[in-house]
């Protein structure tokens, strides 16, 4: 079988992590083309990975023959758009979490796919990092006893991009940031979210507040799945102190912890410094391995024509609890999470 050829659709941060990979680490694939507006932004991406053809317009990777799929790395507002078009021109699709700004997008999204028949991947690389995986097949094999509680933390240390600020491009920092924490406990509990409670605020972003007033900073979130399990996520931007994302399960036997914040095991100890240890900066470094295997996820699909591990329903469960979070964080109630059976 030929290579696929990938198109990645915005260039910015997430879609340089996926860029890099798909320029020389997956084998089978072939980075030829690269979509950003900003003429500046893909010009630059094109000059450091070496890609001949660039373009403001996604329609030219859509007609463009050598291209069999796009990586979508775009604001959440454009994905409903990009990977529908992409369908309609036969283009297999790796989409960025989170999947879109509301279930009737992400039906849209996967009709789209499903009448095209061509695979539909969202990107919660989580699912592919090894201590995530063995965290899940330690719940699964019973060592903590019955799980009962999940709780998950993700914290990011820069201040959000600007159209993060503004909700109805982004759906604010459960979409952004919590939208894998989200993904976690139904991973996890193995169940749907039931309902939801969240509370929020801005507290390190005064840059936001004259134009979004709504922009929340930080968020809690507690839940009862439909299994009548148990979950807590916790997240924030623009925190400062390093890239955090940790799990911790109680069960009725046993707890058990996923994830650490320190870089690694160097610890130091000087005169007048006291204890010092360096922390993890960034979700590109701490989940590099994980990006990597979800991208080569990506075209061993397409080439063995299997579905994706992490598919369009995966997305759009994600995609409904934001919702009522945000629903319940605005009403200060309690809210039933839609059943999408
Ligand atoms: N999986 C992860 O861990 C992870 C990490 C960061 C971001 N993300 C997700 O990736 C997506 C992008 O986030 P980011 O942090 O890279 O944002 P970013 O602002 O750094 O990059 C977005 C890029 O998209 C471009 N763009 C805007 N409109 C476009 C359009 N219509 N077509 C093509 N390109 C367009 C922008 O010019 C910009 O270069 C979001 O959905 C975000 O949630 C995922």
């Amino acid at each position: 079988m030929e290579e696929i050829g990938i198109a990645l659709v915005g260039c910015g941060r997430a879609g340089m992590v996926h860029a890099r990979n798909f320029a020389g680490r997956i084998r089978g694939a072939r980075l030829v083309s690269l979509i950003d507006p900003e003429r500046d932004a893909v010009s630059a991406a094109a000059r450091e990975l070496g890609v001949a053809d660039f373009s403001t317009d996604v329609r030219d990777a859509l007609k463009d023959s050598r291209v069999h799929a796009l990586v979508v790395a775009t604001p959440t507002v454009y994905h409903r758009d990009i990977v529908v078009a992409a369908a309609h021109a036969g283009r297999h699709v790796l989409c960025e979490k989170p999947m879109a700004m509301n279930v009737r997008e992400c039906v849209d999204m996967m009709e789209a796919a499903e009448r095209a028949k061509v695979k539909l991947q969202i990107a919660f690389m989580r699912r592919f990092d090894p201590g995530f995986l063995a965290g899940k097949e330690a719940v699964d094999s019973g060592r903590i006893g019955y799980a009962v509680l999940v709780k998950s933390l993700s914290r990011g240390p820069s201040v959000p991009q600007p159209w993060m600020f503004d909700l109805a491009k982004s759906n604010g920092t459960l979409a952004e940031v919590n939208s894998h924490d989200i993904d976690t406990l139904r991973w996890f509990t193995g169940s749907e979210f039931d309902e939801v409670y969240a509370i929020a605020g801005n507290y390190r972003c005064p840059q936001a507040l004259p134009a979004h007033p709504d922009y929340y900073d930080n968020v809690v979130l507690t839940a009862i799945f439909n299994n009548g399990m148990q979950g807590i996520i916790d997240g924030a931007a623009s925190v400062s102190y390093g890239y955090d994302a940790r799990v911790e399960v109680l069960g009725t036997k046993g707890v058990l912890f996923i994830g650490r914040l320190e870089e690694n095991s160097v610890l130091s100890c000087a005169e007048g410094r006291g204890l010092n240890q360096s922390v993890i900066r960034s979700w590109r470094h701490l989940f590099r391995d994980a990006y990597e295997a979800e991208d080569r996820e990506f075209i061993e699909c397409i080439r063995g024509d299997r579905l994706p591990k992490v598919g369009g329903r995966d997305g759009m469960m994600a995609v409904s609890v934001v919702n009522a979070g945000n629903e319940s964080i605005r009403t200060k109630k309690p809210v039933k999470v839609a059943n999408l059976d």
